[in-house]
C-alpha cells in the first residue's frame, strides 16, 4: 500500500485536468470539481462512522473524496463508478498500486443496486433534465426505492436517493448538490422519501456570494445523513464564505448533538410540500399581516413561445424581405431588453419599430396570400413545423393564443423583480411573464394601476422574494406558480383615502418616468404608506426602528 503522504490533498489534479480538456467534453459529462477544503469536510462526515470499512464514490472523476479519506484513515476498500472513459484513465493512474481502489467504468444508476456501504460521498453529475435519460433512471429508481417520483425529477437527486438507500446499519452519506431540489416542484417527492427514510441529518446551504463551482451557475447546498437511530432531527445551516466553513467542522464533531438548536426540526415537523428555504431563511413576509396569495387578485402565465424564434419574429426588413403585410404580424415584445423603463408605451413600440428592432410575430392564419403561403412553404421545408411545439398545433404556425397583458413581470432577475406596464398592449414572448389582474369586486379595472403602483415597492418584492428560486451569483428566477403561489399584501383592505393617494403618487411617478426622470422617492413614499398599514410589531424590530407617529396619507 502507498504510504498516507502521496495523496494529493489540494486541487492540482483536477486543475490540471481542467486545461488538459476541453470545456464541451467536461460540460458533456458535467464535470465540475469539488474543492478540496469542503471535499475534507465532507469526508470527516463519513470519517464519525467509527466502523468505517467500505466506501463508495459513486461519481468518481478524480478521486477528490478517496484522496481526503485515504489522507486521514488507510485500511479501507473504497469502490468507484465513473462513465467517461478519459478522466477514468487518469483516475487509474493516480490511484495506480493501491489495491483497495476499485473504479468502474460503469453508470452508477445501472449498477451495484445490491451492495451495501459504510460511507457514500459525492459530488453528482447535475444536467439539465432534458440532456438524459431520466424516464429509464426514474423507473430503475422508482422499482428499487419504491417510490413514486416526477418525470423532471433531476439526476443528482436520483444519485442521491439511490446512495441513502445504498447504507449499511450505522453507515454515512455525504452529498453536495445544487440547492434547487430544496426549493422546486419536482423535489416535493424527492423530500417526501427523505423524510420517510430517517437518514437525513443535516442540509448546509452554501450561498457564497462567488460561486463554489467555477463554471456552474448554481447554489450547493451539503446534505449529510447517518443510517442510524442516534436522533430524530434535521439541522439547516447557512454558509456564506469559506471562512465560515468551520461551522461545519462543528456540526460535525458535535453529532449527535447539534451545535445550537436554532433552524433544527423533527423530521416529522419538515412538509415535502413546501419550499425548504422556509426553514433556512427568514421569510420577509413575517414582517407584515393581512396577506392573501398574490393569485387572489392576479394570474400569472408564462409569455409567448413560438417553437421557433428565428422564423415566427420579424422586424421591419424581413417583413419587406417576404412582402409581409403588417395585418399579419403580432405586435411583440421579443427581448427583454427592448423594455427597459418601467411603462411601455406606444411611443416605445414606434421608436423600436422605426430602429429596426425584432418586435412583431408571424401570425397569419387563414390568408391566401401567396407571400404568406411561400413564407408558410419556407417553415416547412426547414422543418420548422416538426418542432416540439409547433408540431401539437393546428396549423402548426398557429400562435398560442394570449391577450396583450397588462403587467409583465421579468423571469429572471439579479436585483428583484421586476415589473412593467405594457400601456403598448402589445403582446411577449417568454423573457417576460404576463400578469393578467383577475376582474373581481374587489378590483375594478382601474385599479390595475393599484395593484401595479403596489408590485413596484420594495415590500411587495421582499415578499416575492420567500418564493424565488436562487441560483448563484445572485440570480433569481420566478416561474408563474412561484409568482401565483407568492403572498402580496391585500391591497382590498386599503380605505378609500389611501387609494386615492397612492393613486395620486402614481401618476406624479409615471409622469417623472416618461420624462426621464428618477421617481424612486415617491414609491419609497407610496412604500411607507403600505408599511403604515400592514407593518408588524417584527418589522420595526427588524429595521431597529419605532413605528413613526405621522402617517404618511
Ligand atoms: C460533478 S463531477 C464530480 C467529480 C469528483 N467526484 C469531484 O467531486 O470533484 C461528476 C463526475 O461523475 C461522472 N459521471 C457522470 N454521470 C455518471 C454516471 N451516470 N455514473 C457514474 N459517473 C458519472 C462524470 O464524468 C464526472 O467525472
Amino acid at each position: 500500500m502507498i504510504s498516507t503522504k502521496e495523496y494529493i490533498t489540494n486541487n492540482s489534479i483536477e486543475n490540471d485536468y481542467s486545461k488538459s480538456i476541453s470545456m464541451e467534453h467536461r460540460k458533456k459529462f458535467a464535470q465540475f470539481f469539488t474543492p478540496f477544503s469542503i471535499a475534507s469536510l465532507m469526508a470527516k462526515w463519513i470519517l464519525g462512522n467509527n466502523n468505517l470499512k467500505t466506501v463508495l464514490e459513486p461519481a468518481f472523476g478524480l478521486g477528490i473524496f478517496s484522496r481526503a479519506i485515504l489522507s486521514l484513515k488507510e485500511d479501507l476498500y473504497i469502490k468507484g463508478f465513473e462513465v467517461d472513459a478519459t478522466i477514468y484513465e487518469k483516475a487509474k493512474q493516480n490511484f495506480e498500486g493501491n489495491e483497495d481502489i476499485n473504479i468502474h467504468l460503469q453508470d452508477y444508476m445501472y449498477n451495484d443496486w445490491d451492495n451495501k456501504y459504510d460511507g457514500i460521498i459525492c459530488n453528482p453529475p447535475y444536467f439539465k433534465f432534458h440532456d438524459y435519460d431520466n424516464k429509464n433512471i426514474i423507473k430503475e429508481i422508482e422499482t428499487n426505492l419504491k417510490c413514486k417520483l416526477n418525470g423532471f425529477t433531476n439526476l443528482y437527486t436520483l444519485f442521491l436517493l439511490k446512495s441513502i438507500h445504498q447504507l449499511s446499519p450505522n453507515g454515512r452519506c455525504a452529498y453536495i448538490v445544487p440547492s434547487e431540489f430544496l426549493n422546486s416542484d419536482y423535489g416535493k417527492l424527492v423530500k417526501t422519501y427523505l423524510i420517510k427514510n430517517k437518514a437525513l441529518r443535516h442540509i448546509i446551504v452554501i450561498n457564497f456570494e462567488e460561486n463554489v463551482f467555477d463554471d456552474a451557475l448554481t447554489t450547493a447546498s451539503i446534505i449529510l445523513c447517518a443510517n442510524d437511530s442516534s436522533t430524530d432531527r434535521v439541522q439547516f445551516s447557512n454558509i456564506h464564505s469559506l471562512q465560515e466553513l468551520s461551522k461545519i467542522e462543528n456540526i460535525i464533531t458535535d453529532y449527535p448533538n447539534f451545535t445550537d438548536t436554532e433552524q433544527t426540526y423533527r423530521l416529522s415537523e419538515l412538509n415535502p410540500a413546501v419550499k425548504w428555504k422556509s426553514y433556512y431563511q427568514k421569510q420577509n413576509s413575517i414582517r407584515f399581516k393581512d396577506l392573501v396569495p398574490f393569485s387572489t387578485y392576479a394570474k400569472v402565465v408564462r409569455g409567448i413561445a413560438t417553437g421557433s424564434n428565428v422564423y415566427f419574429t420579424f422586424n421591419i426588413s424581413k417583413a419587406k424581405e417576404f412582402s409581409i403585410g403588417e395585418q399579419h404580424l403580432l405586435p411583440c415584445i421579443c427581448s427583454a431588453k427592448d423594455a427597459n423603463r418601467t411603462f411601455f408605451t406606444t411611443q416605445d413600440f414606434e421608436d423600436l419599430r422605426r430602429s429596426d428592432e425584432t418586435i412583431f410575430l408571424f401570425n397569419a392564419q387563414n390568408s391566401t396570400e401567396q407571400s404568406i403561403k411561400n413564407y408558410i412553404q419556407k417553415g416547412v421545408d426547414e422543418g420548422i413545423n416538426k418542432r416540439f411545439l409547433t408540431a401539437s398545433r393546428t396549423p402548426w404556425y398557429s400562435l398560442e393564443k394570449r391577450k396583450p397583458a397588462p403587467i409583465w413581470v421579468s423571469v429572471f432577475n439579479r436585483t428583484g423583480l421586476r415589473f412593467i406596464r405594457n400601456e403598448a398592449n402589445i403582446s411577449n414572448l417568454t423573457s417576460y411573464h404576463c400578469i393578467y389582474p383577475r376582474q373581481t369586486n374587489l378590483l375594478s379595472e382601474i385599479d390595475i394601476d393599484l395593484l401595479f403602483a403596489y408590485l413596484l415597492t420594495d415590500t411587495a418584492k421582499q415578499i416575492f422574494d420567500d418564493n424565488s428560486r436562487q441560483y448563484g451569483n445572485g440570480l433569481q428566477k420566478f416561474e408563474p406558480n412561484d409568482i401565483n403561489k407568492g403572498m402580496m399584501l391585500d391591497i382590498g383592505l386599503l380605505d378609500k383615502r389611501a387609494v386615492k393617494r397612492i393613486l395620486d403618487l402614481y401618476k406624479e411617478y409615471k409622469n417623472l418616468i416618461l420624462d426621464n426622470k428618477n421617481g424612486d422617492e415617491i414609491i419609497d413614499i407610496i412604500d411607507k404608506i403600505l408599511i403604515d398599514k400592514y407593518g408588524t410589531e417584527e418589522h420595526y424590530n427588524y429595521h431597529k426602528t419605532a413605528k413613526p407617529l405621522n402617517t404618511y396619507i
